[in-house]
């Protein structure tokens, strides 16, 4: 069996910073201490609003990073340009709103496929890897393989915050159900959203599942034991 990959989210240290619109925590130094605790790639997300990471970040993340580079970013036109001209090793398409906290589901690519299938074309062009962020629905990943995108992100959100234990046992068989749905197309699959240290073992033993994205658990753990030691202990929990 190859082994689990973990992608951690970095959008967060980025979030610190903001919050005095200084300098300090620096994503870049962030990233390079989780490649150091054994991250397989680093995730940013290049709001519209640029809340948190920002235009400068993904420039020298780019020049940094030594694992792999995934910017999530929305279909918006400057967003693209951004993706084109920075060309991350991977491109992860997500919706985005405006007054939303984080990212509160799939992309709907049904409806918005014609704009996903050029996006998807142009980022290829210029080499940079495709993925889109579903959720876990047939129709979905179906659209995202007829787009000509050969990789898709589970949406993990409905699992993540579901309380009682049928429903949680419901979304996780959806997961492993779309998951294999998705390879039976033969594309490669990735999972996250609201995945921590209690609820991640789960979703990491679901077959088919190539790496798993994870940001706001890490960082918030970070806090108490320092950043080396939270990705250490989500990449133990990963490959377990
Ligand atoms: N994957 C995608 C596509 C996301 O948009 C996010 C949130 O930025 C994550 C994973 C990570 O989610 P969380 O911060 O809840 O771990």
């Amino acid at each position: 069996m190859t082994k689990m990959k973990l992608g951690v989210n970095i959008d967060h240290v980025a979030t610190l910073r903001q919050a005095r619109r200084g300098f300090e925590p620096d994503p870049v130094a962030a990233a390079r201490c989780c490649e150091k605790a054994g991250a397989d790639s680093i995730v940013a997300h290049l709001r519209e609003d640029r809340r948190h990471i920002q235009d400068k970040d993904i420039r020298l993340l780019r020049k940094s990073v030594k694992t792999r580079l995934n910017l999530e970013m929305s279909l918006a036109d400057p967003v693209v340009a951004a993706a084109l001209s920075v060309r991350p090793d991977q491109a992860t398409i997500v919706p985005e709103r405006r007054a939303e906290l984080t990212t509160e589901g799939g992309l709907d690519v049904v409806r918005h496929f014609r704009r996903v299938k050029n996006i998807a074309a142009a980022l290829r062009k210029a080499g940079i890897g495709v993925s889109l962020f579903v959720d876990p629905v047939a129709a979905q990943i179906q659209k995202t393989f007829e787009a000509g995108i050969d990789t898709v992100e589970l949406h993990t959100g409905r699992y993540a915050h579901a309380s009682a234990r049928e429903q949680v046992r419901r979304e996780l068989d959806a997961l492993k159900k779309m998951a294999a749905f998705a390879r039976g197309l033969g594309m490669t699959v990735n999972a996250g959203h609201g995945l921590n240290y209690r609820n991640t073992r789960a979703v990491a033993r679901i077959p088919g599942i190539e790496e798993l994205n994870i940001g706001h658990a890490i960082i918030a753990r970070a806090v108490f034991v320092g950043l080396e030691q939270a990705v250490r202990e989500m990449v133990k929990i990963v490959n377990g």
